[in-house]
């Protein structure tokens, strides 16, 4: 599959590019990011070189998924990473720790899945591990329904499948906030 942009009035999502290999490496050097993704650690420059110039290209070129840069409109500063893996329908993102906070990364979810349905899959899937509240907000903020706890589908860096929320979205979901999100997925559950 060739690559392709999909964008809203806000949101910008393009193939990351050698270009933006100093902004993710700088992105990747965040704990919280590297707690909740399988990047590698400690990350290095050689390893964004290696994600913009090999596992992206190869992603798109075998479809096996398909991975953008997320940017704002009028800026060509990636942002953050969103991506679809087309064997089991399951979708992944980080965001820089200063795009944070502001819905861009909902938005992109959006777009994404948006896109998704219209090529006729048949769900899209969200997981991430336990205690990501900041992630179970942004696929509660696009609309997924919250379906239990369970094995990770994808390996963690150990190549163990961590204990996961998990969620999806159908085809014909609205992005109305579902029922049925647990109260330790929401924000502030530790809180006293
Ligand atoms: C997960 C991650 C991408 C979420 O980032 P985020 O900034 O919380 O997500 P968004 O960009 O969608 O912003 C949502 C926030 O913006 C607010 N917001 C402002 N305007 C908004 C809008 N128009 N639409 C939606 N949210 C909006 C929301 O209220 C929310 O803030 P809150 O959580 O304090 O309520 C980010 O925390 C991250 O990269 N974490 C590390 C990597 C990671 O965990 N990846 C996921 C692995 S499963």
């Amino acid at each position: 599959m060739q690559p392709f942009v999909l964008e809203s009035s806000r949101v910008r999502l393009e193939v990351p590019r050698t270009a933006d290999t100093v902004a993710i490496h700088e992105a990747c050097q965040d704990p919280e990011l590297q707690r909740f993704t399988t990047v590698p650690v400690p990350y290095t420059f050689e390893d964004a070189q290696y994600f913009v110039s090999q596992t992206v290209e190869r992603s798109w070129l075998t479809g096996r998924e398909y991975i953008w840069g997320l940017r704002e409109q009028g800026s060509s500063l990636c942002l953050g990473i969103v991506s679809i893996r087309l064997l089991h329908h399951d979708i992944g993102f980080w965001s820089a720790p200063e795009a944070r906070g502001r819905g861009l990364m909902t938005e992109a979810v959006r777009l994404v899945t948006d896109w998704a349905f219209s090529e006729g899959l048949s769900d899209v899937k969200w997981e991430g591990y336990v205690g990501n509240r900041a992630s179970a907000g942004v696929a509660r903020r696009a609309g997924f329904t919250y379906t239990g706890t369970g094995p990770g589908l994808q390996p963690d860096r150990e190549r163990r499948h961590p204990a996961c929320w998990q969620a999806r979205l159908l085809p014909g979901d609205d992005t109305s906030t579902k029922p049925g999100w647990p109260l330790e997925t929401l924000p502030g559950a530790d809180a006293p």
